[in-house]
């Protein structure tokens, strides 16, 4: 019982990854799109402040940040909301450094595609920021890529969705910092998933952009919320959630509260059923959720949409629940499993493309340790497989997990930081992206030095690797051929 889709998923084909999930993506993109933009936004952003702090602070970890023309950050965002008919109310897209709609107690109506206004708005207000090029470790392009590239996705020529891709990169290489290392030490974060970018060829019916592919941008490196399993030029970092807490404290608060809650149901599962793109593992867990009384459905199908874009809702369902079930999206990943573990919820994955060698730089290499793994072949209609799964870990194992899960917290939220270097200051995902960004130029520019040609790639690149290549016996989940 195969579909194409399971079949692209186990034997690979990065051609057919393209047809196969970014058109069902396109469809629910738009219907997400529609429900985000039915919420309001409140205040404008704060305008930035500038902190000057001892030079040993900032030591190694300056970021020169490029002053962009409005073409590619502010005026997409504008022109792109008006332009875009069924995003309404999108003007408000980027309000509160990109968190959305303000609920009060660090908890936001934050979308999903929202990285790349977040980041921005946060690596205004970084405290080693320079204007110096000599002194940068990294240089910062805040191109609003996934914003830009919306309104393309759907009915265009391939002219259309590249134009604004090759107007950045000529702009990029006329500037005096490119040429140092040939923008091997410059990045940027785009709000989506990677396919958007990837497009597999010149024909005007493949899906996305060529924007991954070209030279310039094949030197960056590019942080977005799902990264291409075969690709060293785009890293994966956390989705943005609905919790930006403000300080350590309000952080240690939810933590204590997540650890102490009562979770009446073994597993839970919050999602849709995919009408045309079947059997990818999701129909036969919602068909196993339903005929378990362990498991709670929060179905978001039809009517009860709505619900599923309720934080409140979606963190109800995860902080009383053990384990989350986490398959497929419309690609590898979803949002929901960084909404599960904020909510304290272990979460439960079937494939390891949907987390495991996706944010390597956020989530622990053991991953046994945080989450549980069923290989999706293991699910059959009606076997019950999960919830026998499940079952088998005891409470004490289940509570080590969560403990775990817990633990990484600071690491998957972005924060609330309107100011730094104050009491109860956190390492949040933002802080981890910008130091492992600059790992990865540090050890490019030794690599040059010591006449290393291929860059010979980080620590946490080559797990990923390791995991792709079957160190666990997974090849056959990425095999290309
Ligand atoms: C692509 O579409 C644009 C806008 O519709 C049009 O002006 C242009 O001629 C098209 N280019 C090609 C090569 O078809
Ligand atoms: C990419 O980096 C290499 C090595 O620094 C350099 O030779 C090349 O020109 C760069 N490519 C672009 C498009 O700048
Ligand atoms: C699914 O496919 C059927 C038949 O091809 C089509 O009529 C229907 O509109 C499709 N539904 C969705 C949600 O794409
Ligand atoms: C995490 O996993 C490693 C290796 O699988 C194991 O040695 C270690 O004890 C685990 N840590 C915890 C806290 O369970």
């Amino acid at each position: 019982m195969l579909t194409p889709m399971t079949r692209y998923l186990r034997h690979g084909g990065r051609r057919t990854l393209s047809r196969l999930i970014c058109f069902p993506i396109a469809l629910y993109c738009l219907i997400r799109l529609l429900l985000f933009f039915s919420f309001r936004s409140s205040s404008p952003a704060t305008a930035l402040s500038l902190f000057s702090f001892a030079s040993s602070r900032c030591d190694g970890r300056y970021v020169f940040m490029h002053d962009l023309p409005p073409r590619f950050n502010a005026d997409l965002l504008r022109d792109n909301c008006a332009l875009s008919p069924w995003v309404g109310d999108a003007c408000h897209f980027a309000d509160n450094g990109g968190f959305g709609t303000d609920l009060g107690d660090g908890w936001y109506v934050t979308s999903q595609f929202a990285l790349e206004f977040i980041f921005h708005d946060r690596m205004r207000r970084y405290e080693c920021l320079t204007g110096d090029p000599a002194r940068a470790a990294a240089f910062f392009v805040p191109f609003y890529a996934g914003v830009e590239i919306l309104p393309h996705l759907w009915g265009t020529n391939t002219t259309v969705r590249d134009a604004v891709a090759l107007d950045l990169v000529r702009w990029l290489r006329a500037r005096p910092e490119w040429a140092a290392m040939g923008g091997r030490d410059h990045f940027m974060v785009a709000g989506r998933i990677t396919c958007d970018f990837r497009r597999q060829s010149e024909e005007d019916g493949d899906w996305g952009s060529k924007l991954f592919w070209l030279p310039e941008l094949q030197n960056m490196t590019t942080l977005l919320i799902e990264s291409s399993p075969w690709q060293e030029n785009d890293v994966a970092i956390p989705y943005p959630t609905y919790f930006h807490p403000s300080t350590a404290g309000e952080l240690a608060a939810w933590q204590n509260r997540v650890r102490h809650q009562k979770r009446p149901w073994l597993f839970s599962f919050a999602g849709a059923p995919r009408p045309n793109n079947t059997d990818i593992a999701r129909d036969v867990i919602i068909e196993q959720c339903r005929a378990s009384p362990l498991c709670k459905l929060l179905d978001c199908a039809g009517d009860n949409a709505h619900e599923c874009f309720s934080p409140r809702r979606i963190t109800e369902l995860f902080s009383s629940s053990v384990f989350c079930l986490q398959p497929l999206g419309d690609s590898y990943t979803r949002r929901s499993a960084f909404d599960a573990m904020v909510g304290g919820c272990i979460p439960v994955f079937f494939h390891p493309g949907s987390a495991y060698v996706q944010y390597v730089w956020h989530l622990p290499r053991d991953f046994r340790n945080y989450s549980v793994f069923i290989p999706m072949e293991e699910l059959k209609p009606g076997n019950g497989a999960i919830e026998r799964a499940l079952s088998r870990i005891s409470p004490e194992q289940a509570s080590a997990m969560r403990e775990a899960v817990v633990g990484m917290m600071p690491s998957l939220v972005y924060g609330n930081k309107r100011t730094t270097g104050e009491e109860g200051e956190f390492k949040d995902a933002f802080d981890l992206a910008v130091e492992k960004v600059i790992e990865r130029v540090e050890k490019r520019k030794r690599d040059t030095k010591q006449g290393i040609e291929q860059d010979a790639s980080d620590e946490s690149y080559n797990w990923k690797k390791a995991l792709l290549n079957g160190g666990v016996g997974w090849e056959h989940y990425f095999n290309q051929k």
